[in-house]
């Protein structure tokens, strides 16, 4: 094993079984929606999408999509692809799409750092990792989705002037992230007022685990990086 997570999922991948109508869209609809990174990446990455879409988001490990979810309303001339290898989470956010008839998604099932690897050079405008498995113990930090590779490939994907967006709840996670971000020169921190990393970003619908966390009396750090 490396010294920090260079791609190979250490999550759950398996929860509940998928619902009929879960495994039914699994069939009919993933096909369309997954992401093949076997195959190169287009090199514009817009014509991925049914929709014409003007630019490209990210968001790294969705969970319950409320947030995927809602940005892709949002934004329906923005294309946006959502990674989330647990299946049950998976499944939900896919009848989200199909009912939804959300256009301008594309969805992968796997670790987030095949996309990263896959994705052409700067084809990104924005980034989301929301929450990222915190992996308390401090032998279990090398487990972390940030490490300098990971934002290496980060930083390979984002357009130079796009952000990207962190937010954790973990106090030690917020200080490993700040930590790698300042040892990292493609990066560099925004926030010039406590405000910057207390308050939300505009539109924020909040997410499952983040609503857990506030039930528990943690406090959530919203951490905005330029890619320079
Ligand atoms: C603590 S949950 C937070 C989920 C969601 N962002 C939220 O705020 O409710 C972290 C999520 O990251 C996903 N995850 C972990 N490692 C990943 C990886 N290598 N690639 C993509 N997603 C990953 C997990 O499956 C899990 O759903």
């Amino acid at each position: 094993m490396t010294d920090f997570y260079d791609g190979s999922f250490y999550g759950r991948r398996k929860g509940k079984p998928l619902t009929p109508r879960q495994s039914t869209l699994m069939e009919t609809d993933m096909p369309r929606l997954q992401l093949d990174p076997s195959v190169p990446a287009p090199a514009d990455l817009a014509s991925l999408f049914e929709a014409p879409v003007r630019e490209v988001w990210l968001e790294v490990g969705f969970g319950g999509g409320e947030h995927l979810l809602h940005r892709a309303r949002e934004n329906p001339d923005v294309g946006i692809i959502g990674i989330e290898p647990f299946s049950t989470s998976m499944g939900k956010a896919l009848v989200e799409v199909v009912d939804g008839g959300l256009k301008n998604v594309r969805l992968y099932d796997d670790d987030a750092v095949q996309i990263l690897d896959w994705l052409p050079e700067a084809s990104l405008s924005l980034a989301y990792q929301l929450y990222p498995d915190p992996w308390h113990k401090k032998r279990h930090w090398k487990r972390r989705f940030i490490s300098p590779k990971n934002l290496d490939r980060y930083a390979r994907a984002l357009r130079p002037g796009s952000q990207f967006r962190f937010a954790s709840d973990i106090d030690t996670y917020v200080d490993w992230t700040l930590r790698h971000i300042r040892d990292h020169e493609a990066f560099e921190w925004t926030a010039e007022t406590a405000d910057d990393w207390r308050q939300p970003w505009a539109g924020w619908p909040g997410t499952r685990y983040e609503a857990k966390a506030l039930r528990e009396g943690r406090v959530p750090r919203y951490l905005t990086f330029l890619r320079r």
